[in-house]
């Protein structure tokens, strides 16, 4: 039997850098649901639609066939149709469509099997904001990391300045404060934190102290039984 782990958290918590370190370390395969949500808000502005109108994205919907694969360094790749939007799913314009598309249960149910099939068939560490509380209620750890909007708001801006993207701090802090209140208070799957799950709030923490903290609830999960 498969031993998953879930772990959520608001936009910037460290929950995508933190996960793929721990899928390494303990030979998981790390899945990014974020990442599936963002693919089908690319085709949802690709297709020039507010990303509030329902009807409109619920009948896009057959059209989008959304895939992942995993290159050779076993980085998760995203396909959208056949294409690879791994990079353009990153941009700013995309995360407010994610965010907004995420509300509609259509739209969580259209990727819900897709995400509990990745956990049946493998050992997973899956992050996103649901995952402990919907996708999978039975992942024997669950994490829920936070950190201030602001201490998050500058993580992210220094990790899309890496990447080229041009933006603003400013501009970040309103993305992230916007998405906090979208993703935690929409009917469907609210943000929260899971049933028993451990709570780490990484305001001020570096990513190594973070790690270690994390890893050990990993490798007591992994050496002792299924961790109920
Ligand atoms: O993790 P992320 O920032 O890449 O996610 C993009 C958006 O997708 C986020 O604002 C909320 C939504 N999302 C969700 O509703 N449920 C998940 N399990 C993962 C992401």
């Amino acid at each position: 039997m498969s031993k998953n782990i879930a772990v959520d958290g608001p936009s910037g918590a460290g929950k995508s850098t933190l996960s793929r370190m721990i899928a390494r370390k303990f030979g998981l395969i790390y899945v990014d649901t974020g990442a599936m949500y963002r693919t089908v808000g690319l085709y949802v502005l690709r297709h020039g639609l507010d990303s509030h109108d329902k009807e409109g994205v619920v009948s896009l919907l057959p059209d989008i066939h959304v895939a992942m694969r995993y290159d050779d360094s076993g980085v998760q790749r995203m396909l959208l149709n056949g294409e690879d939007v791994s990079e353009e799913i990153r941009l700013p314009g995309v995360s407010i469509y994610a965010s907004d598309v995420s509300a509609m249960p259509e739209v969580r149910s259209f990727l819900l099997h897709m995400q509990r099939k990745l956990a049946e068939e493998n050992s997973v560490i899956m992050d996103g904001r649901d995952i402990g509380t919907v996708v999978l209620p039975d992942a024997g750890l669950k994490i829920f990391l936070s950190a201030t909007p602001e201490d998050r708001a500058r993580r992210r801006y220094e990790e899309l300045l890496l990447k080229g993207v041009e933006t603003t701090p400013e501009d970040v802090l309103r993305d992230i404060n916007y998405r906090d209140v979208n993703d935690s208070t929409r009917a469907a799957a609210p943000l929260r934190p899971a049933e028993g799950a451990v709570i780490l709030d990484t305001t001020g923490n570096t990513l190594e102290e973070s790690f270690e903290t994390i890893s050990r609830l990993v490798k007591a999960y992994l050496d002792g039984g299924d961790g109920e």
